[in-house]
């Protein structure tokens, strides 16, 4: 599993030791993770273990066990079912330590942590906000589900009876403000249903669309279809160059030193800059190349 998933086409992977990890083999898997983080071999992507939440008896043994034995290795550790600031100061803190213990650079770990229930969700701003640590906030739809009593079994997609809207909208958003209040990523959680590619394409356009950085995928058949929602089309990506070409121009002295000005049909002004950076951007980050060029008016 985890040496196919070298060769994915994903920024990043975790290696998870809370749900997908029964009681009885938590200890065994933290040696298995130390081993795969240790054998190397996962080029530039981000790696992340996930430990067991702070409600259970097994987070502190976790942390220690996984930096002790390959921090040098690790980019984040991941909290499940983060409910409030402090739990994040908490492990923030057991990190410094073992980092200092370990002689690793003060700071290299970081913090990515899954909003699951409802607790966590009304304190999303101040988690936030919580450590210098905290990278990414993450989406955790089958718990949250399950926490908020949702009447459905079917992860990701609308609960059954409701019809007046996306029942997930309020959670994005909410994940989504924090995080882009605080300079952080905001990434939506698994789906659950592997065949159902159209089913993924219609839950992930969602969080694409509001603006969330990614999606997790739980099968390489996934992979695909969540790269191509999450970046632009070839179409908007040359627009959004364009846009930012003439913006040059038009406000440089030999293009008029003007801040509004037609591109075509459109108006386009600072505010329109600061779309097209989104855009462009994410379409580099994609891969992509410019297709068209912006020519100086005669
Ligand atoms: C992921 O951990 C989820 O609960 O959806
Ligand atoms: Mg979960």
């Amino acid at each position: 599993m985890l040496e196919k998933a070298k060769g994915l086409a994903v920024d990043a992977l975790f290696m998870d030791l809370e749900d997908a990890v029964a009681p009885l083999a938590k200890q065994e898997a933290r040696e298995n993770i130390i081993a795969a983080l240790t054998g190397g071999g996962y080029g530039d992507k981000i790696l992340s273990v996930r430990v067991n939440d702070w409600t259970s008896q097994w987070t502190y043994a976790d942390v220690i066990a996984v930096i002790d034995g390959a921090g040098v290795f690790l980019d984040c550790i991941m909290l499940p079912k983060a409910q409030s600031a402090e739990q994040v100061i908490a492990l923030d803190l057991l990190i410094t330590q073992l980092e200092l213990a370990n002689h690793l650079q003060p700071g290299a770990i970081g913090i990515e942590v899954q909003i699951e229930n409802a607790l966590g969700l009304v304190n999303v701003n101040a988690i936030a906000a919580s450590s210098p640590r905290l990278e990414t906030i993450i989406f955790g739809p089958a718990d949250f589900m399950a926490s908020i009593n949702m009447k459905s079994l079917v992860v990701g997609e609308q609960p059954p009876g409701y019809d007046v809207g996306d029942a997930y909208h309020h959670i994005l958003m909410s994940i989504l403000m924090a995080a882009r209040a605080n300079g952080k990523l905001a990434i939506d959680g698994p789906y659950l249903a592997i065949k159902d590619p159209e089913g993924l394409r219609r839950v992930a356009s969602r969080s694409a669309a509001l603006g969330l950085d990614g999606k997790w995928v739980l099968h390489p058949d996934q992979v695909d279809v969540v790269n191509e929602v999450f970046s632009p089309l070839q179409s908007d990506y040359d627009h959004a160059e364009l846009i930012l070409d003439a913006y040059d121009y038009y406000t440089s002295a030999a293009g008029g030193s003007r801040g509004a000005v037609m591109l075509g049909n459109e108006m386009i002004d600072e505010a329109s800059r600061k779309m097209a950076l989104v855009i462009a951007a994410k379409g580099k980050a994609a891969g992509l190349v410019r297709t068209t060029a912006f020519e100086v008016p005669a």
